[in-house]
Protein backbone atom coordinates (compact mmCIF):
# COMPACT_ATOMS: atom_id res chain seq x y z
CA UNK A 1 0.00 0.00 0.00
CA UNK A 2 1.43 3.16 -1.46
CA UNK A 3 1.22 6.88 -2.90
CA UNK A 4 3.96 7.95 -4.50
CA UNK A 5 3.92 11.12 -6.81
CA UNK A 6 7.22 12.18 -9.21
CA UNK A 7 7.78 15.47 -10.57
CA UNK A 8 4.03 16.97 -10.64
CA UNK A 9 3.53 20.49 -12.07
CA UNK A 10 0.22 22.06 -11.72
CA UNK A 11 -1.09 25.49 -12.52
CA UNK A 12 -3.74 27.74 -12.24
CA UNK A 13 -3.41 29.32 -15.87
CA UNK A 14 -0.20 30.59 -15.76
CA UNK A 15 0.69 30.45 -12.73
CA UNK A 16 2.85 27.54 -11.43
CA UNK A 17 1.29 26.28 -8.22
CA UNK A 18 3.16 23.26 -7.88
CA UNK A 19 6.67 23.09 -9.79
CA UNK A 20 8.42 19.63 -9.72
CA UNK A 21 7.13 18.19 -6.31
CA UNK A 22 7.96 14.46 -6.16
CA UNK A 23 6.78 12.44 -2.45
CA UNK A 24 6.01 9.14 -1.81
CA UNK A 25 4.72 7.28 1.22
CA UNK A 26 4.25 3.78 2.54
CA UNK A 27 1.84 1.60 4.58
CA UNK A 28 2.08 2.55 8.56
CA UNK A 29 3.97 5.17 8.15
CA UNK A 30 3.21 9.33 8.60
CA UNK A 31 4.71 11.65 5.80
CA UNK A 32 4.01 15.51 6.51
CA UNK A 33 4.00 18.33 4.17
CA UNK A 34 4.49 21.90 5.68
CA UNK A 35 4.86 24.92 4.27
CA UNK A 36 4.14 28.79 4.00
CA UNK A 37 0.58 30.16 3.21
CA UNK A 38 0.46 29.39 -0.45
CA UNK A 39 3.08 27.46 -0.79
CA UNK A 40 0.89 25.48 -2.79
CA UNK A 41 0.04 22.23 -0.42
CA UNK A 42 -3.94 22.36 -0.90
CA UNK A 43 -3.52 22.23 -4.83
CA UNK A 44 -0.49 19.04 -4.66
CA UNK A 45 -3.28 17.35 -2.74
CA UNK A 46 -5.77 18.25 -5.13
CA UNK A 47 -4.06 16.42 -8.20
CA UNK A 48 -2.97 13.47 -5.67
CA UNK A 49 -6.63 12.99 -5.10
CA UNK A 50 -7.86 14.10 -8.81
CA UNK A 51 -9.33 17.65 -8.12
CA UNK A 52 -6.98 19.15 -10.23
CA UNK A 53 -5.39 17.49 -13.61
CA UNK A 54 -1.91 17.18 -13.37
CA UNK A 55 0.00 19.70 -15.47
CA UNK A 56 3.21 17.68 -14.95
CA UNK A 57 4.50 14.53 -13.70
CA UNK A 58 2.72 10.79 -12.42
CA UNK A 59 0.39 10.02 -9.48
CA UNK A 60 1.00 5.96 -8.02
CA UNK A 61 -1.83 4.51 -5.92
CA UNK A 62 -0.75 0.64 -5.02
CA UNK A 63 1.50 0.95 -8.34
CA UNK A 64 -1.46 1.53 -10.68
CA UNK A 65 -0.86 4.89 -12.30
CA UNK A 66 -3.98 7.09 -11.31
CA UNK A 67 -2.56 10.48 -12.71
CA UNK A 68 -5.47 10.47 -15.02
CA UNK A 69 -8.25 9.02 -13.31
CA UNK A 70 -11.21 11.29 -12.30
CA UNK A 71 -11.71 11.50 -8.56
CA UNK A 72 -14.56 8.77 -7.60
CA UNK A 73 -12.04 5.89 -10.01
CA UNK A 74 -9.00 6.87 -7.42
CA UNK A 75 -11.55 6.60 -4.41
CA UNK A 76 -12.71 3.26 -5.51
CA UNK A 77 -8.83 2.39 -5.82
CA UNK A 78 -8.27 3.11 -1.61
CA UNK A 79 -7.53 7.05 -1.57
CA UNK A 80 -9.43 9.31 0.92
CA UNK A 81 -8.97 13.15 1.80
CA UNK A 82 -10.36 15.28 4.02
CA UNK A 83 -10.62 19.32 2.96
CA UNK A 84 -8.69 22.49 4.99
CA UNK A 85 -12.58 23.60 5.72
CA UNK A 86 -14.77 20.61 7.65
CA UNK A 87 -17.86 21.46 5.73
CA UNK A 88 -20.84 19.24 7.18
CA UNK A 89 -24.49 18.23 5.98
CA UNK A 90 -26.05 21.10 9.14
CA UNK A 91 -29.57 20.58 8.55
CA UNK A 92 -28.74 16.52 8.79
CA UNK A 93 -28.00 14.77 12.11
CA UNK A 94 -24.91 12.54 12.43
CA UNK A 95 -27.05 9.37 12.13
CA UNK A 96 -28.31 10.23 8.41
CA UNK A 97 -24.52 12.05 7.45
CA UNK A 98 -22.82 8.39 8.57
CA UNK A 99 -26.03 6.70 6.85
CA UNK A 100 -25.17 8.49 3.98
CA UNK A 101 -21.46 7.79 3.72
CA UNK A 102 -22.56 4.38 3.67
CA UNK A 103 -25.14 3.87 0.96
CA UNK A 104 -23.13 5.96 -0.87
CA UNK A 105 -20.26 3.15 -0.70
CA UNK A 106 -21.25 0.11 -3.58
CA UNK A 107 -21.44 -2.33 -2.31
CA UNK A 108 -23.16 -0.62 0.12
CA UNK A 109 -21.38 -0.46 3.86
CA UNK A 110 -22.99 -2.30 7.04
CA UNK A 111 -23.73 -0.24 9.76
CA UNK A 112 -21.61 -2.51 12.21
CA UNK A 113 -18.68 -0.25 10.69
CA UNK A 114 -19.90 3.00 12.35
CA UNK A 115 -19.26 1.97 15.80
CA UNK A 116 -15.70 0.47 15.07
CA UNK A 117 -14.53 3.47 13.08
CA UNK A 118 -16.20 6.03 15.75
CA UNK A 119 -14.18 4.24 18.01
CA UNK A 120 -11.19 5.11 16.06
CA UNK A 121 -11.52 8.73 15.61
CA UNK A 122 -13.11 9.25 19.29
CA UNK A 123 -15.96 10.79 18.06
CA UNK A 124 -18.88 9.95 20.64
CA UNK A 125 -21.76 12.63 20.09
CA UNK A 126 -24.75 10.63 19.73
CA UNK A 127 -26.78 10.18 16.27
CA UNK A 128 -29.62 11.88 16.78
CA UNK A 129 -27.26 15.77 16.82
CA UNK A 130 -27.36 17.51 13.97
CA UNK A 131 -24.30 18.52 12.25
CA UNK A 132 -24.72 22.19 12.72
CA UNK A 133 -24.56 22.11 16.04
CA UNK A 134 -20.96 20.81 15.64
CA UNK A 135 -17.97 22.30 16.78
CA UNK A 136 -14.68 22.06 14.61
CA UNK A 137 -13.26 18.91 16.52
CA UNK A 138 -16.27 16.78 15.84
CA UNK A 139 -16.73 18.01 12.05
CA UNK A 140 -13.29 17.01 11.27
CA UNK A 141 -13.88 13.44 13.39
CA UNK A 142 -17.59 13.16 11.61
CA UNK A 143 -15.80 13.49 8.19
CA UNK A 144 -12.95 11.39 9.10
CA UNK A 145 -15.39 8.85 10.20
CA UNK A 146 -17.16 8.95 7.09
CA UNK A 147 -14.35 8.16 5.01
CA UNK A 148 -12.57 5.45 7.00
CA UNK A 149 -15.72 3.55 7.25
CA UNK A 150 -14.52 2.62 3.49
CA UNK A 151 -11.20 1.46 4.82
CA UNK A 152 -8.85 3.60 2.02
CA UNK A 153 -5.18 2.11 2.30
CA UNK A 154 -4.12 5.94 2.17
CA UNK A 155 -5.36 8.92 3.19
CA UNK A 156 -4.37 12.58 2.54
CA UNK A 157 -5.40 15.22 6.01
CA UNK A 158 -5.17 18.95 4.65
CA UNK A 159 -4.30 20.99 7.78
CA UNK A 160 -6.58 18.79 10.33
CA UNK A 161 -5.77 20.97 13.35
CA UNK A 162 -6.66 24.31 11.73
CA UNK A 163 -8.89 26.07 13.33
CA UNK A 164 -8.74 23.93 16.92
CA UNK A 165 -7.44 25.03 20.44
CA UNK A 166 -3.71 22.83 21.79
CA UNK A 167 -5.49 20.25 23.65
CA UNK A 168 -7.80 19.20 20.30
CA UNK A 169 -4.44 19.47 18.55
CA UNK A 170 -3.30 16.88 20.79
CA UNK A 171 -6.29 14.78 20.34
CA UNK A 172 -6.17 14.72 16.95
CA UNK A 173 -2.43 13.65 16.88
CA UNK A 174 -3.25 10.96 18.95
CA UNK A 175 -6.22 10.08 16.64
CA UNK A 176 -3.79 10.07 13.26
CA UNK A 177 -0.85 7.69 15.19
CA UNK A 178 -3.20 5.03 16.72
CA UNK A 179 -5.10 5.01 13.12
CA UNK A 180 -1.61 4.12 11.58
CA UNK A 181 -0.80 2.04 14.17
CA UNK A 182 -4.06 -0.24 14.30
CA UNK A 183 -4.92 -0.25 10.31
CA UNK A 184 -1.07 -0.16 8.17
CA UNK A 185 -2.93 2.65 6.45
CA UNK A 186 -0.20 4.98 4.80
CA UNK A 187 -1.24 8.78 5.79
CA UNK A 188 0.00 12.24 4.30
CA UNK A 189 -0.86 15.15 6.71
CA UNK A 190 -0.53 18.88 5.79
CA UNK A 191 -0.16 21.57 8.38
CA UNK A 192 1.48 24.93 7.63
CA UNK A 193 2.83 25.32 11.37
CA UNK A 194 5.88 23.30 10.99
CA UNK A 195 5.80 22.41 14.99
CA UNK A 196 3.24 20.52 15.00
CA UNK A 197 4.27 18.24 12.68
CA UNK A 198 6.83 16.72 15.62
CA UNK A 199 4.50 15.32 17.24
CA UNK A 200 3.18 13.02 14.63
CA UNK A 201 5.61 12.78 10.93
CA UNK A 202 8.57 10.45 10.56
CA UNK A 203 9.07 11.99 7.61
CA UNK A 204 8.17 15.85 6.23
CA UNK A 205 8.58 17.65 3.06
CA UNK A 206 8.37 21.43 3.28
CA UNK A 207 7.46 23.31 0.18
CA UNK A 208 7.39 26.85 -0.94
CA UNK A 209 6.22 28.72 -3.75
CA UNK A 210 5.43 25.23 -5.33
CA UNK A 211 8.76 23.49 -4.61
CA UNK A 212 10.18 21.27 -2.01
CA UNK A 213 12.62 23.37 -0.21
CA UNK A 214 13.26 20.57 2.32
CA UNK A 215 12.69 16.77 3.17
CA UNK A 216 13.65 14.45 6.27
CA UNK A 217 13.29 13.67 9.75
CA UNK A 218 11.49 16.86 11.53
CA UNK A 219 14.10 17.47 14.10
CA UNK A 220 16.66 17.78 11.08
CA UNK A 221 14.90 19.64 8.73
CA UNK A 222 13.20 22.12 11.22
CA UNK A 223 16.64 23.45 11.91
CA UNK A 224 17.56 24.30 8.02
CA UNK A 225 18.78 27.40 7.16
CA UNK A 226 16.80 27.25 4.02
CA UNK A 227 13.58 26.20 5.77
CA UNK A 228 13.91 28.72 8.39
CA UNK A 229 14.50 31.96 5.72
CA UNK A 230 11.22 30.38 3.99
CA UNK A 231 9.23 30.91 6.94
CA UNK A 232 10.74 33.71 8.64
CA UNK A 233 12.42 36.13 6.53
CA UNK A 234 10.32 35.46 3.15
CA UNK A 235 6.97 37.90 2.35
CA UNK A 236 4.29 35.09 2.94
CA UNK A 237 0.57 35.35 0.64
CA UNK A 238 -2.04 35.60 2.95
N1 LIG B 1 -8.31 28.28 -7.77
C1 LIG B 1 -7.19 29.01 -7.82
N2 LIG B 1 -6.97 29.90 -8.82
C2 LIG B 1 -5.83 30.63 -8.91
N3 LIG B 1 -4.82 30.54 -8.02
C3 LIG B 1 -4.98 29.68 -6.99
C4 LIG B 1 -6.16 28.87 -6.83
N4 LIG B 1 -6.02 28.11 -5.72
C5 LIG B 1 -4.81 28.44 -5.20
N5 LIG B 1 -4.20 29.37 -5.95
C6 LIG B 1 -2.87 29.94 -5.71
O1 LIG B 1 -1.92 28.87 -5.78
C7 LIG B 1 -0.95 29.01 -4.76
C8 LIG B 1 -0.96 27.78 -3.88
O2 LIG B 1 -2.19 27.74 -3.18
P1 LIG B 1 -2.53 26.53 -2.20
O3 LIG B 1 -2.27 25.24 -2.90
O4 LIG B 1 -3.89 26.74 -1.67
O5 LIG B 1 -1.43 26.73 -1.06
P2 LIG B 1 -1.36 26.20 0.45
O6 LIG B 1 -2.35 25.12 0.59
O7 LIG B 1 0.06 25.77 0.60
O8 LIG B 1 -1.66 27.39 1.32
C9 LIG B 1 -1.28 30.32 -4.01
O9 LIG B 1 -0.51 31.35 -4.56
C10 LIG B 1 -2.74 30.51 -4.31
O10 LIG B 1 -3.08 31.88 -4.29
MG1 LIG C 1 -3.90 24.83 1.91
Amino acid sequence: MSLTCTDIRALYGGFVAVDGVSLSVTEGHILGVAGPNGAGKTTLFDVLSGFHSADGGRVELNGTDITRLPVHRRVRLGLARTFQSPLVPTELTIGETLGAARLAWSPKLDRAVEQPTRELTRFTTPDHVRCGGLDTLDRRKLLLTCVLMRKPSVLLLDEPCSGLMQDEIDEVDEIIRQMVAETAIAVVVVEHRLELLHAVAETVLVMDAGEVIAEGPPAVVFDDPVVRAAYFEAPQAA
